[in-house]
């Protein structure tokens, strides 16, 4: 790319555009900084990109959800479409961002980059992580190493898969990482590092049909277990609209017997149970779980609860059945070959 790099800026909120009365108060409003004045503050920003901004959303990332990650997904391959456009960035809160990047990642198809990025700190904080990180998102999708396109975490120097992405850490500015891979590049300054391949996910743009579609994702629920509730999280979930089942599970997706048996049953009767587990770093399979697979309960593989329900909600909202969803998961975890 000969002439200076266009990216469009989309603000949804959260703490990057977060005020606070004092530069150092712990409290803050989310989403009091729209997404032209977050530019505005990134010095450098200038010299290395055409940068445009709006704001879709003002508002901690708490209140958003596949409603308006749909609006989100839409918009970003709209700006895309045009040629007047070389990448998009995405300031988003970080309390839902791995869910949010997941499911771009399985619904667009946009063949120019798209980097989510966030801060655990306000803008008005002594010390703010999120004009680093905005810049670092920029300057990332801008190289012609992301020209392809894909969905990416940028965060505290680190190019994460979209996907890949977890939030380890409330606080920490190295909060976020990629499991189960590493990074994809490193920011050095004003230079990539690359470290990893592409990694795009194993089910990229699969769900790009759902963008189409005005209705609401189905009800999928998480349930988590804790040492010693026995079958209770299930005998007393009001289970009764929800078409799918995501069991947070502990360690390795084990549960207790009589929990496991009531998982199996649900199974059976219809709806689409899913084990992850309670970990920060997931790996659920078949030999892992207190549940068999002829019971018809699914392993999550390496997703954990919150990416497990994007993906199940996508996958009962294209039609498929539970042999078919298994299969997608399937994907996600260890194979024997
Ligand atoms: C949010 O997710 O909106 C709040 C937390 C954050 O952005 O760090």
């Amino acid at each position: 790319m000969a002439r200076k790099p266009k990216i469009h800026v989309i603000g949804t909120g959260g703490t990057i555009s977060g005020a606070g009365d004092t530069a150092t108060a712990g409290a803050y409003q989310s989403g009091a900084v729209e997404a032209a004045q977050l530019i505005a503050a990134v010095d450098g920003l200038d010299r290395l990109a055409d940068v445009s901004a709006e704001t879709i959303f003002a508002t901690g990332s708490e209140n958003l959800g596949p409603v308006q990650w749909r609006q989100l997904a839409r918009r970003i391959e709209e700006v895309c479409a045009s040629n007047d456009v070389d990448g998009v960035v995405v300031t988003h809160g970080t309390d839902t961002l791995e869910e949010a990047a997941f499911y771009l990642d399985l619904v667009c198809r946009a063949n120019k980059p798209v980097a989510l990025t966030a801060a655990m700190r306000p803008a008005t904080a002594l010390s703010a992580d999120g004009p680093a990180n905005l810049f670092q998102a920029a300057l990332s999708i801008s190289s012609p190493h992301f020209q392809g396109g894909g969905v990416f975490v940028v965060m505290n120097t680190q190019v994460i898969a979209g996907w890949q992405a977890i939030k380890t850490s409330s606080v920490a500015l190295d909060s976020f990482c990629a499991y189960p891979g590493g990074s994809v590049a490193r920011v050095v300054g004003e230079s990539l590092m690359m470290i990893g391949g592409r990694q795009s996910s194993p089910l990229a743009g699969r769900f790009h049909g759902v963008l189409e579609k005005d209705e609401e994702l189905p009800v999928v629920d998480i349930v988590a277990l804790r040492g010693g509730c026995g079958d209770r999280p299930l005998s007393n979930a009001n289970t009764n609209d929800c078409k799918g089942l995501v069991i947070a599970g502990f360690g390795s997706g084990t549960m207790p017997d009589t929990l496991a048996a009531e998982a199996a049953d649900m199974a059976r009767s219809g709806t689409v149970v899913v084990v992850s587990s309670r970990v920060g770093r997931v790996m659920v399979s078949a030999h892992s779980t207190s549940t068999r697979l002829d019971d018809g309960v699914i392993p999550s593989g390496c997703l954990n609860p919150q990416k497990s329900a994007v993906l199940l909600s996508l996958a009962l909202a294209d039609g498929l059945d539970a042999a078919e969803i298994a299969g997608l998961f399937q994907l996600f975890s260890a194979s024997s070959q």
